[in-house]
Formats: structure tokens, sequence, C-alpha cells
């Protein structure tokens, strides 16, 4: 990361764009008093600030006494002593009220059919598919894989795994079987849900048939049932005493099932994330801080209200699936859209088209998807948003990776009418809900800009050994407190939470978020520069180099090495680019074209379709220093197109730089 590079583009950006009244007005926090009130009442008197928050914001069933432990930091546990349930917090407590007869889901079929639920049907269908799981064995404390379509049926599936206080972990559905497999095993999961077929861009895919390939490659010896949801008529294969359909298990099942109360710091989930190294991490998210994080994000960055209809776009495969799909905007007693299709089918004005017809008033998606409906409407004025009546929208939502100021400018007039303040959300996997973002009703917004730190959660930018780095340069993005929905640990592994985490020459208790950053000079504002570690982002899906790595080299017929690094991409942000060196002699023309397209196809039965390769280059060898260290910054150059300008003088084998510039 070159921090000249990024205060120039910082100084290059000075459009402001304050709130308008209309945002402002009646907003939860209004105006910037307001929110420097929250991060001085959360500096001034920190478990206070907390523990107010989870008062009012979460049912306990058994109020909570402590706050914040830290006495195993990093190991930190907020408000520990407590109990509640997660879905009786996004159901029952609504019952009663005025909500519990409002629509809770208005579900978008890829071919358009609607079906939706309020909150006192999905309550019944909740309780019933939790007493559906307790009749297949699964008690408090198991864990439980979704490998599920966007569907009613995969949220009612987590709320019914926090209902009786079963682990979820939450496999997204265009993952492979390899990926699935080692994700049941590394869970020691005792059911998968899944459907027979997903329908996508009017494709039907199979999903049940992968969940038997993952199976069938072996290991998964705590699994014990499938439930197969049958999202489609088309006929599957059953496997007798394993498989059970959803009618078969929710046949005679009661619609009521009291919520199991369980421990603040009960694990709600495990959700698997790439990582630095081959192995994906399984975050562990606790159930107190999340719900209450979960809640109160809605609350103060969607300042959400009781007309309001919500629509995040994310796939419940991912954290923002989880955070404001499946528990936020029910904690909140929203009515959201949750749609199963892709957003260019049949035609790229489908989001458009759907923000009109449901009337949406707060859209969340990722820069990725805007990009690339910029270009569909580029080429055809027929898909352009100025051809739908938007004028439902209050609120719109970036997620994922950063938004370049050309998207958000382009977001911000055609689709928000430049009447929409866009809420640039940077957060994590790991930490549960938005960390760093713009409120409504109080931040003025500058284009490519997270903005300012949520109250509460003290986000700083150091240097290696955690030393403040002053506003204007750029530095390492880290959290220095702890904050109620952050990970608890990996699954399986402490040592490599702490080790990926909280880096020892920082004290060891500082959360290093994994990204780069720069706060402007004049504002403050944080701008997030990329992964400093080596993960990629694509299409805002978080892949780990060394893990398209090891899938490469697990073809052991063919090939011999492999380096990943990314480069910059129009529309996917960033794209995956590999060095191959093969066990034969280097491939060229329609040759190299063919084994390239089979490593493509590799990948994706290793991985899943998003981790295929854009580019595959071939090499006699890969550029590595005399000691045998792969040199990645020159192959990030040579991805890039650029010409080396970096010292070279470590380089053992130069002539291979020429090489790899060329076979392309
Ligand atoms: C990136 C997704 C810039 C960042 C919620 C982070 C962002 C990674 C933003 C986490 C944003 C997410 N601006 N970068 N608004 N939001 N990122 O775990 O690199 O899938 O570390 O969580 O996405 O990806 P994850």
């Amino acid at each position: 990361m070159s921090s000249s590079s990024t205060i120039e583009s910082v100084l290059v950006e000075n459009r402001v764009f304050p709130p308008d009244a209309r945002a402002t007005e009646g907003a939860r926090i209004a105006g910037m008093a307001a929110y420097e009130a929250l991060c001085q009442r959360a500096a001034s008197d920190f478990e206070g600030f907390w523990a107010d928050q989870a008062r009012a914001n979460v049912v306990w069933s058994k109020p909570f006494t402590r706050t914040l432990d830290e006495s195993r930091a990093p190991f930190y546990k907020w408000f520990d002593d407590g109990e509640l349930n997660a879905s009786a917090n996004c159901l029952d407590k609504h019952i009663g009220t005025p909500v519990e007869n409002k629509t809770a889901i208005v579900f978008e079929a890829d071919d358009g059919t609607v079906t939706s639920v309020t909150y006192k049907e999905l309550l019944a269908r909740v309780s019933q598919f939790a007493n559906a799981l307790k009749t297949q064995g699964i008690a408090k404390g198991d864990r439980v894989i979704i490998y599920m379509p966007m569907t009613i049926e995969g949220v009612v599936a987590m709320q019914a795994c926090a209902r009786i206080g079963a682990t979820h972990s939450v496999v997204f559905g265009g993952f492979s079987a390899k990926a699935l497999q080692e994700r049941i095993i590394d869970a020691g999961a005792k059911a998968v849900v899944t459907a027979n077929f997903q329908m996508r861009g009017g494709k039907e895919l199979p999903l049940k048939a992968i969940v038997d390939d993952a199976i069938a490659l072996g290991g998964c010896d705590t699994l014990q049932t499938v439930l197969v949801y049958e999202r489609t008529a088309s006929a599957w294969n059953r496997v007798e005493g394993r498989d059970k359909t959803f009618t078969e298990v929710l046949q005679g099942q009661s619609s009521e099932c009291a919520p199991q109360p369980v421990g603040a710091e009960h694990p709600l989930f495990i959700l698997y994330t790439s990582g630095s190294t081959g192995k994906p991490k399984g975050v562990q998210h606790a159930t107190g801080g999340y719900l209450l994080w979960a809640k109160l994000t809605m609350d103060w960055t969607f300042d959400i209200r009781p007309e309001d209809v919500f629509w995040c776009t994310a796939d419940i495969g991912w954290i923002t699936g989880h955070t404001y799909v499946a528990y936020g905007p029910l904690a909140a007693g929203a009515t959201q859209v949750v749609f199963e299709g892709i957003p260019t089918f049949p035609h790229a004005g489908r989001f458009w088209q759907m923000i009109e017809k449901h009337k949406v008033s707060i859209f969340y998606t990722a820069p990725t998807a805007i990009r690339s409906l910029i270009k569909a409407a580029d080429s055809d004025e027929k898909v352009h948003p100025k051809n739908w009546d938007l004028g439902s929208l209050r609120i719109l939502g970036s997620v994922g990776e950063p938004i370049n100021p050309e998207a958000w400018m382009w977001y911000h007039v055609n689709v928000g009418r430049e009447k929409c303040p866009i809420v640039d959300t940077f957060w994590q996997t790991e930490t549960g809900g938005h960390v760093i973002t713009p409120l409504p009703g109080a931040t003025p917004l500058v284009p490519g800009s997270c903005t300012l730190p949520l109250p509460g959660i003290m986000a700083a930018i150091v240097d290696e050994t955690g030393k403040d780095i002053p506003n204007g340069s750029g530095g390492m993005l880290v959290i220095k407190r702890p904050w109620p929905s952050m990970i608890r640990t990996i699954w399986n592994d402490p040592e490599r939470f702490k080790k990926s985490y909280f880096p020892e020459e920082m004290g060891g208790t500082i959360y290093l978020a994994g990204d780069g950053a720069v706060r402007s000079a004049d504002r403050g504002y944080f701008r997030i520069t990329g992964r400093i570690d080596d993960v990629l982002n694509v299409s805002g899906h978080r892949l780990g180099t060394m893990e398209i790595e090891s899938a490469l080299v697990a073809k052991t017929d063919l090939v011999a090495e492999a380096a990943v690094v990314g480069r910059p991409d129009d529309v996917t942000g960033e794209a995956v680019c590999a060095f191959v060196v093969l066990k034969r002699s280097r491939p060229t023309g329609e040759e190299a074209k063919a084994i390239a397209a089979e490593l493509r196809n590799w990948v994706a039965k290793e991985i899943g379709p998003i981790a295929k390769p854009k580019d595959i280059r071939f090499g006699d060898n890969l550029p590595k220093t005399r000691s045998g260290k792969i040199m990645r910054r020159l192959l990030r150059s040579i991805a890039k197109g650029e010409a080396i300008t970096q010292d070279t003088s470590t380089l053992e084998n130069p002539a291979i730089l020429e090489q790899l510039a060329q076979s392309n």
C-alpha cells in the first residue's frame, strides 16, 4: 500500500453531500451533534453505554449483571450471565403489538412469483420447523449446516436453529461439494438442511446432488440427517434413512415451540470465510452481542421506520444476509424483500423494477452489482433505472467492497435521484455488523468514504506496532476496544483466532481488521484502501489466494506449482489471476487455452464458480528470490500489465518476468 497515492486520491475527492431535511427530520441520530454525544458517552462510560443499549434493544429472559468480561482477552465476553433467545427477539417480541400482522417477508422468486408472510405466520412456520428439528434429534449446542437458496424457507431454517439453541452454519449455495464437505466436517454438523434445486436466472441448479457428492467425499461422520426442501417439482435422488423432505418432517408438527433460552455467549452461528492461509475460518458469533448489534445498526445506519420496505440483496450464505436479512430486519420489526434470483434476469433492470413494484424505501446492495448494472444501462437504454418509478426510495446502502466515486455518483444520481443518502457501510464477517458507516440523518457524505465509526466502535489507523498514524497517511485499520458483535473465536481453532486478529506486536488485545485505510486530513473520514493480507475481494466475495493455490496444486496430474494474485477489475473490483507451472512443458496457443479452461473448471469444483481465475498464465517457472520465496509483488504488477519498476536484484530467474508478461 502506498500512502502517497492514497492521499492523492483523497484530495481529489472533495465533493460533500450534507444530509437534507428529509433524511434528518425524525431520524434516530439527527445531526452530527447527536452522533458526537453518543460517541462521547461511549468514550466516558464504555460499559455503561453498552449496557444501556443492550437493555433497551434486546429482550432478555434473564437480565445480565456483567457487561464486559476482559479477563481472558482477546476472548472477550459480553453480557455473559444474561439469557435470551435470538428467534424470540425477532418474532415473539412482536406478538401482541401492531407488528404481528405486518408483512415480515415479501418473497420474489426467480420467475417473478411473489409470496409473503406476516410476523405471526413466520413465527408459526419457524416454530413448526424448530419442532421438526427436535424430532430429528437436534438439540441445543448441535451444529446444523444450511445449504439453501434464497427463500423464506432458508430464513425459517436459520431462525428455527436459533429457536432451539442449535448453532447454524450457512454455506453459500454456490460453493462446491468439496467446500461443503470441509465445512460439515469442521463444524461437526449433525444435520444438513438443503433444497432439491435452486432457481437462478431461469435455470434449475442442483443443490441436493452436491450435498450427496460432499458426503460421498467421506469424513462426515457426525452427520445423521439431510432435510430437503422441494423447491421445484423435479426428481432428486433420495438416500433412504438419511434424507427426509420438509413435508415429511413438518407433518403434524405443532406451530408452537417455546424458545430455548441460551446464555448470551452461546454460539448463534459459525460462518466460514477466507483467511490468509488455505483453510477457511469458522467465524463464531455469540447470541447476545450479535443480536444487539443487528437490531441497533438497523436503527442507526438505516434509521428503519415502521412504514419502510427494506431490501438487502445479499444471499443468506454471506454475513450480510445473516445480519441484514435473517436477523436485523426481523429484530427491527421491518417489512423486507427477499429475492431468489439474480440482478440480470430476465433483464438488467430487474432491481429497479422490483424497487418500483414493492415500493422499496431502503435498498442495500454491493458495488459490484451497481457497476455491472451501470454497464448494462450504458449499453441498453431499456434497462436504465430512469425507466422505473423509484420515488419510494429513501436511503441507499453499499457493502462488501470499496465503492469507487464514479459508481457512487451514478447510484446517487440515477437510483437515488439525488435525494437519498448513501450509507457506505464498512464491516466484515468478523465484526457481525456495520462498524464504520455514515448515518443517514447526520453524516455529510463524501463519495468513496465510509466516513466515521459508529458510536462505541473505537476504530483507528495504526502502524505495525499499534501506534496511531496521523490523518492523511495510510496504515492498518484496527478497533482498539472490543464491541458486542465481534467474532468470539475461530471454531476449533482459538490459537488461529488470536494470531489472525490480535497481533502480539500491538499488545495482543487490539482487533486487526486486515484492511488498509486512510483518514482524510480535513474531516478524519475513513477510506478503506483494500486488504493488507492475502485475501482478495472479487464481486464483494472474500477469497484467499492460498485457498485457490491449494485448489490448483491439488490437480496433481497437471500442476506443479501455482501462485495467485488479484488485479483490479472494472466490474468485480478485483479479479483472480493465476500463474501456473505445469508438470509438462509450458503450453502455448490452443493448448494453453484448453488447459486454462480445464483448470478453471477444476477450481470451480474444488471451491466454487466464484473462485474461478479470470486470467491463467503459464510459465516455465515462477519469479522467486534466491531463498525460494515467490515474489508476489512482481506477479501483481504483471497481472495488472504494468512495467516492472520494482527492485528485482534478489530475483533468482529474471528472464521469467518477460515470459509471464507475454503469455496470456
Ligand atoms: C471489504 C462483508 C470498503 C473489506 C460485509 C473487508 C469493504 C471485507 C466495505 C469483508 C466497504 C466490506 N468499503 N471495503 N464499505 N465493506 N469491505 O467478511 O476488505 O465478506 O475486510 O464482509 O470486505 O468481507 P466480508
